[in-house]
């Protein structure tokens, strides 16, 4: 069997010296926050798959109907060559956008990129296995990094899905659609799951389920930055808060310290107090609106080709050209 090829812009040094600098800037900062790119180590991974199973969890289920309905268009409109998937956790969502494409006739190669070198491996190992004859190239990286020199033959449609843009606030998102467009050259795709703006309490839920998985998920962090950065948080000492910022239109995941609460970090040789009650941020999930969406990809130089959503409106799914 041909060996997945595996580009790496990001090592784990690398990793580990990120965390470090954005560790010691967030738990100094008032209020404190840490990024949600943190919660996907192996534990948090298979708890993120957990949520996307719960009642509550609308999102996978919703963006996965879209692409049922509508992959085979996207073949059929894109003529892709290349499938770039960012932030390619698991694979099952991309299977239905490479069998489309294979069954079209267009599809050579498929450009996983991810954080984590495990996923990575592990899904294009999975996808060679199953893809005769394709070609995967996968790139070690972050997505708001290392889009420059993206592999793959044109036309490329670059999917980044789940709501995963969400975790960007607006300017971050606006670096990130730029730097998509630079990398793609006229008549490339973009196709971009959003989740909608929609009933609070409907929101709220999808993300403090009744299980308490996505409290375990949230909690994780913790667990991640102990190992990675030498700290002794006591986990049991925070709760999971998940509330809707109606002015910024975005879910916050944070951690309420329950007592006060002293952590050493002694990788960073840093100590930090909680008060009780303080809060630390771990995730932002930002929801959109129809305008919103096309007014960001416009500012980046897409055009808004198609607009789709689920048959409840709760997500939807953008197919932009560059
Ligand atoms: C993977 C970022 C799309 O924001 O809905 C799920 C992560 N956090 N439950 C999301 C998440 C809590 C998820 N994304």
């Amino acid at each position: 069997m041909t060996e997945p090829v595996v580009d790496v812009h990001l090592t784990p040094e690398d990793a580990a010296r990120a965390l470090r600098a954005e560790a010691r800037a967030g738990l100094t900062a008032k209020p404190k926050w840490v990024s949600p790119k943190w919660f996907y180590d192996a534990v948090g991974s298979e708890l993120f798959e957990d949520i996307t199973r719960l009642p509550e969890y609308y999102p996978t289920r919703a963006e996965r109907e879209i692409l049922i309905a509508r992959s085979v268009e996207i073949a059929a409109t894109t003529g892709a060559h290349t499938l770039v998937e960012l932030g390619s956790g698991s694979s099952e969502k991309t299977r239905l956008l490479l069998d489309a494409l294979r069954d079209h006739g267009t599809l050579e190669e498929f450009v996983p990129l991810d954080v984590s070198t495990t996923a990575l491996t592990e899904a294009s190992a999975a996808i060679l296995a199953d893809y005769p004859g394709l070609g995967v190239h996968g790139v070690v990286g972050d997505f708001t990094e290392h889009l420059a020199g993206l592999p793959g033959s044109a036309p490329r449609v670059v999917a980044f899905l789940g709501g995963t843009i969400g975790n960007l606030i607006p300017e971050e998102r606006r670096k990130f659609f730029s730097s998509v467009r630079d990398v793609l050259g006229a008549g490339e795709w973009l196709l971009l799951g959003t989740d909608l703006v929609k009933d609070p309490d409907v929101l709220v839920r999808a993300y403090d389920d009744a299980q308490g998985v996505t409290a375990e998920f949230n909690r994780n962090v913790l667990r991640v930055i102990n190992r990675e950065l030498g700290g002794d948080f006591d986990v049991d000492a925070f709760e999971h808060v998940a509330l809707w910022n109606a002015e910024q239109e975005w879910i916050e995941m944070r951690l309420r310290a329950t007592r006060p609460v002293r952590v050493r970090l002694a990788e960073l040789d840093l100590d930090v107090e909680f008060t009780a009650g303080e809060e630390l941020r771990t995730e932002v999930s930002a929801k959109f609106r129809p305008d919103g969406v096309r007014a960001e990809l416009e500012e980046a130089g897409f055009e808004l080709h198609r607009w789709w959503t689920d048959s409840q409106g709760r997500f939807a799914l953008s197919l932009a050209r560059a």
